[in-house]
């Protein structure tokens, strides 16, 4: 099955940070690809700048090499790669100082498309800084977008000034702050999977839902990104955003439309009714754990501190935490999130559990009586499995038996998932920004998350140790179970 594409206007995009980690394993694979499927052609220019000096014959030598280590190119996709490549410049910028921002004016001249996009891929503190020289050098028309990756600031009050730098230079509707999770596939099917059907909203509440779960579960260590990584820590880094965007998917009340406004209302109303948690009750709500040595896939694995370069180190590599959500559909439903690095494996999951049935009518009868499971894959094999009890077949007694309705995208649609960056990029340059994060969003999820960092910098505990290759600290397991529930394990 091959999915439709429609074509985007032709567009100038400039990114900043353009010989970085982000632009070469991301940006310019997930556009070689839309370029690949004839999503955009010829007319549309892309620039990468930084600061050093490079040409671009240099630079186009550097993103074939990504293109070919990151996006499946092939020397058979030679004619594609240098019709794509054709489209791609350097321009030799500081974002620091002036240098450079009249030879990037110039890089616009007269064949300047109406849709220019300034993609930011650098650290959030240059971020202000771009903005104003952008501003400055009047490269900053009325169809202008400015694209910034998260984190938005370590806390919210930086989010705060970074977005007011922004907002001094662009409307809110040219900025598109990425999450890239929105992006996702799966993470889009839960819109179409709660609002397309009429099967699931009826149930989708506290007087059926028992609780809901939500793991992004990652094999790897920090790798080489240490030195941000120890500043930041899991609840800046993924909570703050991917697992609390996941969690206002999940719980907000159905939008009027697809609007992007109407859409980041309802989320932001959910970020809104999360009940706080503080130094009150972060002990009691929150595990946090940092990884030891141990294995990963076979391999024997360094500790933490190894990874980031650290002799000593209280940054969390892994978080769990019991949410809840003060609002009428969700009284009384707790939302157990979890992340962490050098996990037993690769898995990401919303997990929602449903209520047992009001009455037992299979007593005596042999067999398990489960709850029923949504359990929505995000990765890897993208998909939705329905765990439904049944009975056995065969002509003996009653034997019930728990099966699970599973189907796997791949599978069933014979078709790559696209990387999220993909269509978030057009969506970008169609000006659609139902899939980005809007201010007061971030503010609000950084309001939660505060007060939780407060809690843990005023005690003397440090993170939980775990063993690299497990499911995290024992904490996690106690934090659910205490309330007599499991994690979910099973993963077939
Ligand atoms: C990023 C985090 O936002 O998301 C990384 O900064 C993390 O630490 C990554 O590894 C996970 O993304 P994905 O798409 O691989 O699940």
């Amino acid at each position: 099955m091959t999915s439709r594409i429609v074509p985007v206007k032709p567009f100038d995009l400039v990114i900043f940070g353009g010989t970085g980690d982000l632009a070469y394993r991301k940006i310019f694979p997930a556009l070689f690809h839309r370029y690949r499927d004839r999503q955009f052609g010829g007319d549309t220019r892309i620039v990468g700048t930084s600061r050093r000096a490079m040409t671009s014959e240099a630079y186009r030598a550097a993103i074939r090499e990504a293109l070919l280590g990151f996006a499946g190119a092939t020397s058979a996709d030679a004619e594609e790669l240098d019709g794509f490549l054709a489209v791609v410049d350097f321009v030799a910028v500081d974002a620091q100082t002036d240098q450079g921002w009249s030879d990037l004016k110039d890089w616009f001249g007269p064949k300047a498309q109406e849709v220019r996009g300034f993609y930011l891929a650098t650290a959030p503190d240059l971020f202000g800084g771009i903005a104003a020289r952008l501003a400055a050098h009047g490269l900053v028309t009325p169809t202008a977008r400015i694209i910034v990756e998260k984190p938005i600031g370590t806390d919210g009050a930086s989010a705060e000034r970074i977005n007011d730098q922004l907002g001094a230079v662009f409307k809110e509707s040219q900025i598109f702050r990425i999450d890239h999770y929105l992006g996702k596939e799966t993470v889009q099917n839960l819109l179409a999977l709660r609002f397309a059907n009429i099967l699931l909203e009826p149930l989708w509440n506290s007087n059926y839902i028992d609780h809901v779960q939500i793991t992004v579960a990652e094999a790897l260590g920090v790798g080489g990104r240490g030195a941000y990584y120890d500043h930041s820590g899991a609840l800046r880094d993924m909570v703050q955003n991917h697992l609390l965007q996941l969690l206002c998917l999940v719980a907000m009340e159905p939008p009027a439309s697809l609007d992007a406004d109407a859409v980041r209302d309802e989320k932001l109303k959910v970020l809104r009714s999360l009940e706080p948690i503080d130094a009150g009750n972060a002990a009691t709500l929150t595990v946090r754990g940092q990884y030891k040595a141990g294995a990963s896939n076979g391999d024997t694995v360094p500790a933490y501190l190894d990874d980031a370069g650290a002799s000593a180190s209280t940054t969390e590599t892994f978080v769990a935490l019991k949410a809840t959500i003060a609002n009428w559909r969700w009284s009384g439903v707790p939302f157990y999130l979890r992340t962490g690095k050098r996990l037993h494996e690769q898995r990401s999951e919303i997990v929602v559990v449903f209520r047992r049935v009001p009455h037992l009518l299979f007593k005596g009868v042999s067999g398990l009586m489960m709850d029923n499971r949504l359990t929505i894959r995000l990765q890897p094999d993208e998909g939705i499995k329905l765990g439904l009890t049944i009975k056995e077949p065969g002509p003996g007694g009653m034997r019930l038996q728990h099966v699970p309705l599973d189907m796997s995208f791949a599978e069933a649609f014979n078709a790559r998932a696209p990387e999220a960056y993909e269509r978030l990029l057009m969506d970008v340059i169609r000006g659609n920004a139902t899939l980005f994060m809007r201010r007061d969003e971030v503010q609000a999820a950084w309001n939660w998350i505060d007060p939780i960092r407060e809690a843990w910098s005023r005690t003397s505990d440090a993170p939980r140790p775990y063993v690299a290759g497990s499911w995290g600290p024992a904490g996690s397991v106690a934090l659910i179970e205490r309330d007599g529930r499991t994690w979910n394990e099973e993963f077939a």
